[in-house]
């Protein structure tokens, strides 16, 4: 087994002995970070996931300058539809990422493909193992997916918003939902597994728009295919699931076999930890860091008493918005360090 200067996640996620809750956050790794920004003026952004130098370095920048218990690999859940065979495009300004030409047809999805990862995404497994040499066991190193679900709404929609289009194929075309869920799910099998052998130590996977599901359609269309994941990934590392407004249904999801569940900022953190045997993340709300030191640090506080003991990873309820001051992020990170039971 690795070694590492600090494993506090990782005894967390195994259910072992941990001096203090550890701590990362969701889009650490990003636009907030001025260290990141000159980074940025000079790449476009798929250049940055694409080149593993650029990759590592902005993976890097959390640990070293805000002190957090984990590196994120940079990359994006959008890597993974390119792979498959669709063209994809970050640019600036523009309401977040685009897919052209969305899937919505039967003939449509025969333009995809299930993603092969030693080829379509192997510059992710170089980004990864140039990180965890230049990590050198500082700390644990995460990989992640999009979950099926997600990456789906994605694909049918072209674009982030309410996904309407994708929703309705759940309804019209079941079956073409689930033979497009089904390339999603085999591709994100293969991807995972890449990226544990290139040397990640523990999985996310980010369920961001579960929330747009009926409990009904969350059962046919997203929990199947994200236990399916697990079931496969969980001989490799520890698996994290995020389904992001899903908390009716928390209980449930727990059956999927994770190590552990990511909630985001609506479901009070002991109703969760009630919810969820296992380990419990998150889940302070992102735009708290926006208000003042006080009310940041009375929320953090409020998380760290209230979650379970043993079995909580702090970490926000949803990503690090752009904009967001960095010496509020430093100054939670050192609360819920210096905070012990
Ligand atoms: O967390 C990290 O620090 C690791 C890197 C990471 C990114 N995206 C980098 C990124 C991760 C884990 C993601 C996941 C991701 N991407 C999700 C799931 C998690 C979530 O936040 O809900 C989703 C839905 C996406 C799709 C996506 N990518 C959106 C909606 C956007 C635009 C919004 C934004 O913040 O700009 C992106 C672009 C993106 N992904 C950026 C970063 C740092 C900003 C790109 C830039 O520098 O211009």
């Amino acid at each position: 087994m690795k070694k590492f200067e600090n494993d506090l996640i990782l005894r967390v996620l195994r259910g072992s002995e941990s001096e203090r809750t550890p701590v990362w956050l969701m889009r650490q790794a990003g636009r907030y970070l001025p260290e990141y920004r000159a980074i940025r003026a000079k790449y476009d952004f798929l250049t940055m996931c694409k080149t593993p130098e650029l990759a590592s370095e902005v993976t890097i920048q959390p640990v070293d300058i805000i002190g957090v218990d984990a590196a994120i690999i940079f990359s994006d859940i959008l890597v993974v539809p390119e792979a498959m065979g669709m063209k994809l495009l970050v640019e600036e300004g523009r309401g977040g990422p685009r897919l052209l030409d969305p899937l919505r047809t039967s003939s449509d999805i025969g333009r995809v493909h299930v993603a092969q990862a030693d080829d379509d995404l192997s510059y992710v497994g170089q980004a990864i193992k140039l990180t965890v040499k230049r990590l050198n066991g500082r700390v644990p190193l995460i990989g992640f997916s999009g979950a099926p679900w997600t990456l789906m709404a994605y694909m049918v929609e072209g674009r982030g918003g309410d996904f309407a289009r994708a929703r309705a194929l759940l309804y019209e075309e079941p079956g073409l939902a689930h033979r497009l869920l089904r390339m999603i799910t085999d591709s994100v099998i293969g991807y995972l597994k890449m990226q544990c052998s290139a040397g990640v130590d523990i999985i996310q996977i980010f369920d961001t728009w579960a929330g747009v599901l009926s409990e009904e359609q969350y059962e046919e269309f997203s929990f199947v295919y994200i236990k399916e994941i697990v079931d496969n990934l969980k001989a490799y590392a520890p698996v994290i699931v995020f389904p992001k407004g899903m908390n009716r249904l928390l209980r449930e999801i727990s059956h999927c076999g994770a190590d552990a569940v990511s909630v985001d900022w609506t479901v009070p953190i002991d109703v969760a930890g009630f919810e969820i045997p296992q380990v419990v993340q998150g889940n302070l709300d992102p735009a708290v860091l926006f208000a003042s030191k006080d009310a940041i640090l009375q929320h953090a506080n409020r998380i760290l008493s209230a979650a379970p003991r043993g079995r909580h990873i702090f970490n926000l309820g949803h990503g690090v918005m752009p904009g967001t001051p960095v010496e509020n992020v430093k100054a939670l990170i050192e609360f819920v360090r210096d905070f012990h039971h």
